[in-house]
């Protein structure tokens, strides 16, 4: 089968696995208090790649036969990137009316609502690491560590910077700071789970990191460039908002055509470090591809 094919098709496979437990766990729309749990599967079921569970799952996959005792960590991750979306939505962050081809959270359900839908998005997503079947200790180490990646050392750093870096002139370090933090922080924990509960050799664990460092760069790259050169229907969300506010892109600092020139560059990196793994890495390969040249 062609590799972009054999992508699809996993990618699909392993997106109705996360959704099936994300279902299970959420509380249905109808229990008591409704608005709340109305919100919350509004937002995590209205569309989204799913590339971070998807990561975690093809990580984990490298090494293991079957994938489902990692499902709940991956889910997991998946609702703490969609709370960070609602939050990043919300008036006083970026105040966008779209998101996944639907109105925004909070342009729904209301301020108030969007914000505690986020809040309990990312308190349960602690929960369900715990329901994995994975040893004892490595649950409590993912716990650390996503408590990292998602607070203070990760995404919301990288949140923090980037509002802070509105409507000024930001350095290339600083630029590489938000970027890293407030979207590689997540990507890359998202495979490092995966490889480090599949039992990835320490070496073989090094280079999916350092993959997933460089596509985590790239994958907000391309969101910028995105914000300029994409389509709202293909993409789900407003574009052009990151010019209008004066956000730190990649594009504001270094222009289209070098931006474009640098996450190719990049991919190129992430490709060759996972080279040395060979046929079993064939899919993390052609997702790198694929994330350079995403119009959605
Ligand atoms: C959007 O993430 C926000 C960024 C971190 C760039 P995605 O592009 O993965 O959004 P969904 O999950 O597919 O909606
Ligand atoms: C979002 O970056 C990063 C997080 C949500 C943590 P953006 O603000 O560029 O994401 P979009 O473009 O709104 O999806
Ligand atoms: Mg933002
Ligand atoms: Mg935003
Ligand atoms: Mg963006």
């Amino acid at each position: 089968m062609d590799r972009k094919v054999l992508l699809k098709k996993d990618m699909k496979e392993k997106q109705e696995l996360v959704n099936i437990i994300l279902d299970r766990f959420l509380p249905r729309k109808d229990e008591y208090p409704k608005e709340i749990h109305k919100a919350i599967r509004y937002s995590v079921f209205a569309g989204g790649k799913r590339l971070r569970p998807y990561l975690t799952l093809l990580a984990y996959g490298m090494y293991q036969p079957a994938v489902e005792p990692i499902t709940p960590v991956a889910a997991a991750l998946e609702m703490i990137h969609t709370y960070s979306l609602i939050h990043d939505d919300l008036p006083d962050i970026d105040d966008d009316e779209y998101r996944r081809g639907k109105k925004s959270c909070h342009a729904v359900f209301g301020d108030g609502v969007a914000l505690l839908a986020g809040d309990a998005l990312l308190i349960s997503a602690f929960e369900l690491v715990t329901l994995a079947e994975i040893e004892p200790k490595l649950r409590v180490q993912f716990i650390r560590e996503l408590a990292n990646a998602a607070g203070l050392k990760g995404l919301i750093a990288g949140q923090m910077v980037d509002i802070n870096s509105e409507g000024k002139k930001v350095d290339k370090s600083t630029l590489n700071f938000i970027h890293e933090n407030k979207t590689g922080a997540l990507i890359n924990l998202a495979l490092r789970f995966g490889a480090l509960a599949g039992g990835a050799p320490e070496k073989e664990l090094a280079m999916i990191e350092e993959y997933g460092r460089l596509i985590g760069l790239v994958f907000q790259i391309v969101d910028d460039l995105l914000d300029v050169e994409g389509t709202q229907q293909e993409l789900g969300k407003s574009i052009g908002k990151d010019a209008s506010v004066q956000k730190a892109t990649f594009p504001s600092v270094y222009g289209i055509a070098e931006s474009r020139a640098k996450a190719a560059e990049l991919t190129e990196k992430a490709r060759l470090v996972i080279a040395p793994l060979g046929e079993k890495a064939i899919l993390l390969d052609t997702l790198a591809e694929s994330l350079l040249s995403r119009k959605s």
